[in-house]
């Protein structure tokens, strides 16, 4: 007789095939005045235009892209900290784009932030103690034993428990981001959203903070969504990468396919400017994309596809018409030889599969 899967079995499986969050075509656009000339005109950023992805619970989402491509903004748009001027963000189910700050209580406790610069993200007169006993008592979690989950808190990013009284000016750099780690976890979250966590920290450290959310997410079965200027820092940490510029996804994929077989130019180009591992193992040099010119302004980007101002590749046809988040060159063939190659979606209207920017992204990180 075959085994019936019980139904706690079924529950479970069922709760890891529902994304655990949903975005859909996001959009923040900033409306404010500039002076042209003598007079005060209307302007509007758009930081972030129209974007979508999914992430199911325990999965690891990377947003990657240069300054000002609106990564910050999708976060506070996901933890809801920001209202989004359109699209939708469902979270379990639940349509939370609108809510009103009395209706977020529950989104406050699941979703969490851990921000990039652990100075500022600390208040300074209030002991460590305090910074983590407060969320627990906001959200009523164990009531009269807060001082003993604040100890367990700091034992699990690896602080000493005994240092519960100290004041943030008396940890490093790294110390204090374990704090930031230590107080997104006090709630137990299901989606941390994480903005640049070691980009503040020194090169030694951020290996060793980089680990600490690896265990920690592997652990607790946290999804993470974990921003980052460069696809170097994401590529051990996510199971899937999505590359933002000005404001737009250009490129989505499973990690294997973004790093190995990248289609968009501007992905290339990211991937092209890690260091060169080769020439150190006297391999022959990758190959190198030298990027020319600034990114546009997001109050006017350039028509079309809005890389095309720094695309080696564009034609006429990049400035008339957007290129849409499609399906990758590869998948020509079946569904299931598609599906078993894992999800990959690009937005140019020349792809290409280029396989020789893979060698150069940089070692594991070790702690
Ligand atoms: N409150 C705001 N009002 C007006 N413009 C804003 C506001 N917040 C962000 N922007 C603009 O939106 C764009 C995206 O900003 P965002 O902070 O999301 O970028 P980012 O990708 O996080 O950049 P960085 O890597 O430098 O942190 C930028 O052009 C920024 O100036
Ligand atoms: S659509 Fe055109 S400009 Fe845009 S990335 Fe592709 S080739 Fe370059
Ligand atoms: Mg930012």
């Amino acid at each position: 007789m075959t085994a019936q899967p019980s139904t706690q079995t079924r529950a479970a499986a069922d709760s890891a095939e529902k994304p655990l969050l949903e975005v859909t075509d996001l959009q923040r656009y900033f409306p404010f005045r500039e002076v042209q000339g003598l007079r005060m005109v209307k302007a509007t950023v758009k930081a972030v235009d129209g974007i979508s992805f999914t992430l199911r619970q325990g999965q690891t989402l990377g947003l990657v892209g240069e300054s000002g491509c609106g990564k910050s903004t999708t976060s506070r748009l996901v933890t809801r900290l920001d209202e989004p001027t359109g699209g939708s963000v469902v979270f379990e189910g639940r349509d939370i784009t609108h809510l009103k700050e009395h209706q977020l209580r529950s989104i406050r406790r699941d979703v969490q932030m851990i921000f990039q610069d652990p100075y500022s993200s600390l208040n300074p007169r209030h002991t460590i103690g305090s910074i983590l006993s407060t969320p627990l008592k906001v959200h009523g979690l164990h009531k009269g034993k807060e001082k003993a989950r604040v100890q367990e808190l700091l034992e699990l990013v690896g602080l000493n428990p005994e240092h519960i009284n100290r004041y943030p000016s008396e940890f490093s750099g790294g110390q204090r981001q374990r704090i930031g780690i230590a107080r997104a976890l006090a709630v137990e979250p299901k989606l941390i959203i994480a903005d640049e966590p070691v980009s503040a920290l020194d090169v030694s450290i951020q290996a060793q903070v980089m680990n600490l959310l690896a265990k920690l997410r592997d652990d607790l079965d946290l999804a993470f969504i974990f921003v980052a200027h460069d696809l170097g820092v994401v590529r051990h940490f996510c199971d899937q990468v999505a590359v933002m510029y000005l404001g737009k996804i250009v490129e989505y994929g499973d990690k294997k396919k973004i790093y190995e077989a990248p289609e968009h130019p501007y992905t290339q180009a990211l991937l092209s400017a890690a260091p060169d591992i080769n020439v150190a193992r006297g391999i022959a040099p990758k190959e190198r994309i030298r990027l020319i010119g600034d990114v546009p302004s997001p109050i006017d980007p350039p028509s079309g596809c809005r890389f095309r101002t720094r695309c080696w590749k564009a034609q006429d046809i990049c400035a008339q018409q957007e290129p849409p988040l499609a399906t990758s060159v590869e998948d020509t063939t079946s569904v299931r030889a598609r599906r078993d190659r894992g999800l990959h979606l690009q937005a140019c209207h020349f792809p290409e599969v280029k396989t020789t920017l893979v060698a150069e992204v940089p070692a594991e990180p070790v702690a």
